[in-house]
């Protein structure tokens, strides 16, 4: 388990990053998340200045290309430094295997190997979607579980997905397969456009190993009382 929620900086620009983080005390490092919006806006510069303030990295950028360009890609992104990255499950087995060969090869000598994660069925995918549109005959939650199995049999160490789906995941896989779980909110927060929900301490419960939190913390009026709030309940721990 991942002690810290990891923070989703999902912020235009550089500018409102900085204004964000220089509301936590110096010593509060951070596990946060670099997405396409920032990353896409600011280019890797972003991930190395946030490297040198002391915060841990998971980079979203979901690749999805043939093995090829995805392993080229990835060994690109291993000189980051970042400590989660992930693809696409869809890519299938062969592309998820070679983002993680790309990984490997990419990372300095002596320093780790970042955790390659995938995702399943988006949550923003409804299981008519599915159906119709990818032609998958099956149950939403059968393609995560099977999406979830193809990763692990990729060598991946885990699966970006719904809390509620993380205990069905962790019967089909291993023990120390990662749940990494968005769609967290606080007990009486907005749900904004999130559709199914949980509390950080109900995601705990139901086999979250990390948890994501967005606009939970980033919209707040203390940013930083709301980020300890939804760490202790998180950790079990009361304020
Ligand atoms: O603001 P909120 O807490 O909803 O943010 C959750 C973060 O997790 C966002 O950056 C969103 O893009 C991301 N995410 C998600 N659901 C997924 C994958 C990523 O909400 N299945």
């Amino acid at each position: 388990m991942i002690e810290r929620p990891i923070i989703a900086l999902d912020f235009p620009s550089k500018k409102e990053i900085e204004t964000f983080l220089a509301k936590f005390p110096e010593n509060e490092k951070l596990f946060v998340k670099v997405g396409m919006e920032i990353f896409y806006q600011e280019g890797p510069e972003i991930v190395r200045w946030l490297k040198e303030q002391g915060h841990d990295i998971f980079l979203d950028l979901k690749l999805h290309d043939i093995p090829n360009t995805v392993e080229r890609a990835m060994t690109r992104l291993a000189n980051l430094g970042v400590a989660i990255t992930n693809v696409h499950a869809a890519g299938g087995i062969e592309m998820m295997a070679a983002a993680k060969r790309g990984l490997t090869a990419g990372t300095k000598k002596g320093a780790q190997v970042p955790q390659l994660i995938a995702v399943t069925q988006l949550t923003s995918t409804g299981e008519e979607q599915m159906q119709k549109e990818q032609l998958i005959s099956a149950t939403l939650e059968e393609s995560v579980l099977n999406y979830a199995k193809c990763a692990e049999k990729a060598g991946l160490d885990g699966v970006v997905c719904s809390a509620l789906e993380a205990a069905k995941i962790h019967e089909a896989t291993s023990d120390d397969f990662m749940c990494l779980t968005p769609g967290i909110r606080p007990s009486g927060a907005a749900v904004g456009d999130q559709k199914r929900v949980v509390t950080p301490a109900i995601a705990k419960e139901i086999g979250s190993s990390v948890i994501v939190v967005g606009r939970p913390v980033t919209q707040a009026a203390d940013p930083v009382a709301a980020y300890l709030a939804i760490k202790n309940e998180w950790n079990g721990e009361s304020l």
